[in-house]
């Protein structure tokens, strides 16, 4: 199967690059900005048609959460248009789509982990983008899933861990919000996840069992504990301090609660999902082996 991955600098995008060779029947083809817009349909139907592509993981997407308060059109354009433009140009080859969503979609104001089949109600741009794209992808007729996932992390690329790591280094305390709940996730494991989840599905329909799913790791946290644990597994002597959200402005607003529950792909593609502690461990085993 050949299998093109979008947005393939990201987090998401450079994890499935550095696990696909371990899957013999993917041939995977890598894109991303500048030479490779999803926004442009004309190039990317181009690319799918004449590269013989049989699926996309796409990991493309304005991920800025809060600039997408500022510039909605960009992030309106990236989440949805590009989406719908992905949905589209593999309409014509029959081609499968595995599309990432975000937690952002909820509100927060659950108390138990949410399933796939709870209501959604985002609750800023970012959000709001997210689901309008997951709508383009379920109602587009191909054969595709969408797989939420939550508090992306890696070795590459921006994120509260390399953040953590290098505030945990300068300073002599930092703080942090404690009443943000949800569950870290590895970009590592996801990108397994999507390519296993490809790889079983040469012959058989991909949105058979159902087309929403959630993945993070296992486990709950808040971004404090989250912060406390980078600190510890990485012996830097700084003291993470708790704070409330309302004493962190930020210009988008987060949901308070996000745990997904993720029952569904577990039992529908016999996903095995780690604890957040231990690929915390992993990936910063990584980072420190290659820093
Ligand atoms: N990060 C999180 O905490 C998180 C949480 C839940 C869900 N997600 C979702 O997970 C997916 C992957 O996230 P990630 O953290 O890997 O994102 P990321 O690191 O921001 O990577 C996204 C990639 O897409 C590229 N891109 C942006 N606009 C594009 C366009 N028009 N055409 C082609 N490529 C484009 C970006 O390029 P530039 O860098 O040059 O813009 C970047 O390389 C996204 O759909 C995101 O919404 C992320």
């Amino acid at each position: 199967m050949r299998v093109l991955i979008t947005g393939s600098n990201g987090q998401l995008g450079s994890e499935i690059k550095e696990s696909a060779s371990d899957y013999e029947n993917l041939e995977c083809i890598y894109k991303d900005l500048p030479e490779f817009d999803i926004c442009d349909a004309e190039t990317l139907t181009t690319i799918i048609s004449d590269q013989h592509i049989n699926a996309v993981i796409n990991c493309a997407g304005y991920t800025a959460v809060d600039q997408a308060e500022e510039n909605p059109e960009i992030a309106e354009q990236v989440n949805v248009k590009g989406v719908l433009n992905l949905v589209n140009a593999l309409k014509k080859v029959d081609g499968k789509l595995i599309h990432i969503s975000t937690d952002y979609v909820f509100d927060g104001n659950h108390s138990q982990p949410y399933k796939e089949s709870d209501p959604v109600s985002p609750i800023g741009v970012y959000g709001e983008t997210k689901r309008a794209g997951e709508l383009e992808v379920l109602n587009g007729s191909i054969d595709a899933i969408v797989i939420r996932t939550s508090w992306l992390y890696s070795g590459n690329g921006n994120n509260f861990v390399k953040t953590m790591l290098r505030l945990g280094n300068d300073k002599e305390s930092i703080q942090v919000v404690f009443d943000q709940k949800g569950t870290p996730t590895y970009a590592k494991d996801l990108a397994k996840t999507c390519l296993d989840i490809l790889s079983g599905a040469s012959s058989i329909n991909l949105s058979k069992k159902g087309s929403l799913y959630h993945y993070s790791n296992e486990g709950v946290t808040s971004w404090y504990d989250f912060a406390t644990a980078i600190m510890e597994i990485s012996n830097i002597d700084c003291k993470v301090i708790p704070i409330e959200t309302k004493d962190y402005p930020t210009q988008a607003r987060r949901p308070l609660y996000s745990v997904l529950d993720k029952y569904k792909i577990k039992s529908d593609f016999k996903v095995t999902i780690p604890h957040w502690r231990d690929s915390l461990v992993n990936c910063l085993k990584k980072i420190n082996h290659n820093s």
